[in-house]
């Protein structure tokens, strides 16, 4: 490669690591593959986990070797893959011991249905299997991958309770079409998934067993078929703050006007367009929940008139007279229930932030209120939260959106009330 060649490529890879958070950084991950089809997917999470600064260890079992070649996860990890207990280029031979100590992680994926019979029954025939029984506190999370009828066997699902009552960590599988034709659970989890099992994994568990209803977006009040009074909001900040809930071990629902972000990965969402919309569904899963979280712009009122029919420019004889009803008010009517969640209101203001946000949190009745200024939080990833409660006023590090959503999450935690907090 000439030396421009390799400026452009340290250019890139230094806007890269700008623009992607180093969630693994120092981060050592033992990767073990084991025979299954869906070894290919691994070559993809290997690129995107060194991206996110992990060091990764490959380990491979001879059967994943029939799937993808060590050449492929050794380019991709820059590290020499292990598959013999006998690997002769480990000074002490002891590579079943090496490896996972001062490791963060044991990640099996794809873990066959073999695979997982030997974990069960603390098997060591070969230098995977042989480090698992060897890892001592090394956490391990597997990411089974097999055929519908073999995840269902008895046998197997046997052993996938006696490897969680052994504390491994199981990732998925997940439901859909299979290698093999048919269509079921038992296919791995995507790498994306994995990745962000993994980076959750690393994450204090504050919320756990908690369940966290969360709304987020803009809400969208039709006037016609094909016209909409909407805002600006574009749903980022409540859906970091779902993506954090979850990672510190809650339960989370998502009710989310329209946005086109993706469901951070363990979330259930609930697709709604108008206030209305949003409150009902809001409504239906309030009592059940532990902590509401009010992220969305709702919109406070919508349209009386609107029309079934497409409003015609000339029919309407200039501009059309809209009549506007208000909407409900989701958080105050959440707060105000008997037995209802510890609620979080959002407000995002565009002046005197300090007196409108106090007032809002006073009139809406919550125990907390999370302040920011609206010309911030538009479009932006860097986001700069101020707590309102009765104690007074705390302001949070700006940041980007997802660690400020993880330091929002941890000072929720502290507060929920204890018998809540379990
Ligand atoms: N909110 C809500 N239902 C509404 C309006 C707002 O649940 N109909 C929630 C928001 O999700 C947020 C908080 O109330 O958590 C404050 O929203 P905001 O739009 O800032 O306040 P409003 O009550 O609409 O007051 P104003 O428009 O006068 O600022």
């Amino acid at each position: 490669m000439n030396s421009c060649a390799g400026a452009v490529k340290d250019a890139n890879a230094s806007n890269r690591e700008s623009r992607i958070m180093l969630e693994l950084a120092n981060k050592r991950i033992v990767l073990g593959l084991t025979g299954g089809i869906a070894c290919y997917k691994l070559a993809e999470f290997v690129r995107r986990a060194g991206e996110h600064g992990a060091t990764i260890d490959v380990v491979m079992t001879p059967a994943a070797t029939q799937f993808i070649t060590p050449v492929t996860m050794q380019a991709l990890s820059g590290r020499p893959v292990f598959i013999d207990p006998w690997d002769a280029r480990v000074p002490n031979n002891m590579a079943h011991i090496n490896l996972t100590r001062g490791a963060d992680a044991i990640l099996i994926a794809p873990a066959s249905t073999d695979f997982m019979a030997k974990l069960a029954h603390g098997m060591a025939d070969d230098l995977l299997s042989t480090l698992c029984v060897a890892r001592g506190d090394c956490p391990l999370l597997i990411a089974p991958a097999m055929n519908r009828e073999m995840w269902l066997n008895p046998a197997t699902q046997r052993n996938v309770a006696l490897l969680r009552q052994d504390g491994v960590q199981l990732l998925g599988p997940a439901e859909g079409e299979q290698a093999c034709g048919e269509v079921g659970s038992g296919r791995m989890i995507e790498p994306d998934q994995i990745l962000a099992e993994l980076i959750a994994f690393f994450q204090p568990k504050v919320l756990e067993g908690q369940r966290v209803l969360i709304t987020a977006g803009p809400t969208s009040e039709r006037i016609d078929p094909v016209r909409v009074i909407t805002n600006r909001s574009s749903g980022k900040t409540g859906f970091a703050i779902a993506q954090a809930a979850r990672e510190a071990g809650a339960e989370v629902i998502l009710i989310s006007g329209p946005t086109p972000l993706p469901t951070p990965y363990g979330v259930t969402r609930i697709p709604v367009e108008s206030a209305r919309q949003m409150h009902a569904a809001v409504m239906q899963h309030a009592s059940s929940s532990d902590v509401f979280i009010s992220v969305a712009a709702v919109a406070d009122w919508h349209v009386v008139n609107r029309s079934d029919q497409k409003l015609k420019k000339t029919a309407a004889g200039g501009a059309p007279q809209l009549e506007f009803g208000p909407n409900p008010d989701i958080l105050a009517e959440v707060a105000a229930l008997q037995t209802g969640p510890w609620c979080v209101g959002f407000a995002a203001e565009t002046e005197n932030l300090v007196e409108h946000a106090e007032a809002k949190r006073r009139r809406k009745g919550v125990p907390l209120l999370v302040g920011n200024l609206a010309q911030h939080v538009m479009d932006a990833d860097i986001t700069e939260l101020v707590l309102f409660e009765d104690a007074g006023r705390t302001s949070l590090t700006p940041q980007p959106k997802l660690q400020a959503a993880r330091a929002l999450v941890r000072e929720i935690a502290r507060r929920l009330p204890k018998t809540n907090n379990t």
